[in-house]
């Protein structure tokens, strides 16, 4: 184990049966996933930090049966909330990872997954008898009790429909097949579409470390407006028709006029290094609330580490971080790769980098993107 490293959150499980035996294909429970678990985060913190207007949150109350669901969006001020007294509400706040350096070190323990398909780690704060309702996800997500218990009811049911009467995502057909009461420490992992309810036994905090995946379809859209973007005059042509004779369909769309959009297209979807480019630009993206705080550009770094809201990944041309990109070969991309993998670089990593390296790092200290670290480490 290097120095950084913290103990697996797996059990007896190693990080390769996992991926191999479970990742996208069955549940796991793993009691004591972290044992003698402390709350990362109190209720009145977790509260305030629902109060603020670029932390995403929700409130939903209910039991679906004598009292119906409902979901608000946040922000709330902390007397927006219903009374510690009430049973049956929960406060769920995305993003905690990015606020607080607790919660991204947690996330940090997921890095078994690659950086690329983790979205976030929500907490959600539940007084007795509280959930969100049966359900399923679309994504891979780790369950962990931080503190109080939470019952577990899981099912592979196929019938995934959903009501339509009800302001969140409730199964129609809830069949559980499995029951688990989990206690600190302890940590439920479901793979995508995979139904499950979770009521809180007394009040309760669950961290959900979730994961994220896109479809074809955005995947095209997303990139094909990229590629767009990396046009150069160049390269640019506009249709033109010198030969185009006249028409007595005026109507029909000439079919040379068919045929330059196909090669517009085939022409983008030629250049695999665009497309990758386009890809890693968009994997590093900050999400929209994301912001960052600007430093003074230091003289000199001992050693550097990575903001936690930093997004920082690579492919063999590139490194991408926080939406932008840099080519680079040789020395230069070790090193970037290795900030990129272990998020931090010590003194002795930066004494072999070159001085356009350490020129970048310091832009990126500057931007708000990484920090100096105090002392060598
Ligand atoms: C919760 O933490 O209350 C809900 C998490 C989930 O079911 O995905
Ligand atoms: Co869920």
């Amino acid at each position: 184990m290097k120095k950084h490293d913290l103990p697996s959150v797996l059990g007896s499980i190693s990080p390769q049966e996992f991926m191999r035996d479970y990742w996208q294909k069955k549940p796991l429970l793993i009691r004591q996933a972290i044992p003698g678990m402390q709350a990362l985060i109190s209720r009145k913190a977790l509260f305030e930090l629902a109060s603020e207007e670029d932390v995403e949150s929700r409130l939903v109350s209910g039991d679906g049966d004598s009292q119906p669901w409902q979901m608000r969006r946040g922000p709330f001020k902390p007397r927006a909330l219903p009374p510690l007294s009430r049973t049956h509400w929960t406060l769920l706040v995305q993003g905690v990872d990015l606020h607080l350096d607790a919660f991204a070190q947690l996330r940090n323990r997921f890095r078994f997954i690659p950086d690329a398909r983790l979205d976030d780690v929500m907490v959600s704060y539940a007084s007795d008898g509280g959930g969100v309702g049966p359900h399923f996800d679309s994504y891979d997500v780790f369950l962990l009790q931080a503190n109080g218990q939470r019952r577990w009811r899981i099912s592979a049911q196929k019938n995934l429909q959903l009501r339509d009467d009800v302001p969140l995502k409730i199964l129609s057909h809830f069949k559980p097949a499995k029951t688990m009461l989990l206690e600190a420490g302890d940590m439920l992992y479901l793979p995508p579409h995979y139904a499950h309810e979770g009521v809180a036994v007394g009040e309760c905090m669950t961290y959900s470390i979730g994961f994220k995946a896109e479809t074809n379809h955005t995947m095209a859209s997303v990139l094909l407006a990229r590629l767009a973007d990396f046009e150069n005059l160049q390269t640019m042509k506009t249709y033109s028709d010198p030969f185009q004779s006249a028409t007595v369909h005026p109507a029909q769309i000439p079919s040379q006029l068919q045929k330059f959009a196909i090669d517009s297209l085939q022409q983008k979807l030629g250049k695999e290094k665009d497309i990758f480019c386009a890809l890693g630009e968009w994997l590093s993206e900050p999400k929209p609330e994301v912001w960052f705080e600007s430093q003074a550009r230091p003289d000199s770094i001992k050693g550097v580490r990575l903001d936690k809201k930093s997004k920082m990944l690579y492919d063999k041309d590139c490194v991408f971080l926080n939406g932008e990109s840099w080519h680079c070969k040789g020395d230069d991309a070790l090193v970037l790769r290795k900030f990129a993998d272990q998020r931090l670089l010590s003194s002795a990593d930066l004494a072999v980098a070159a001085p356009e390296v350490l020129q970048l790092i310091k832009d990126w200290v500057q931007a708000g993107w990484a920090h100096s670290l105090p002392q060598n480490c």
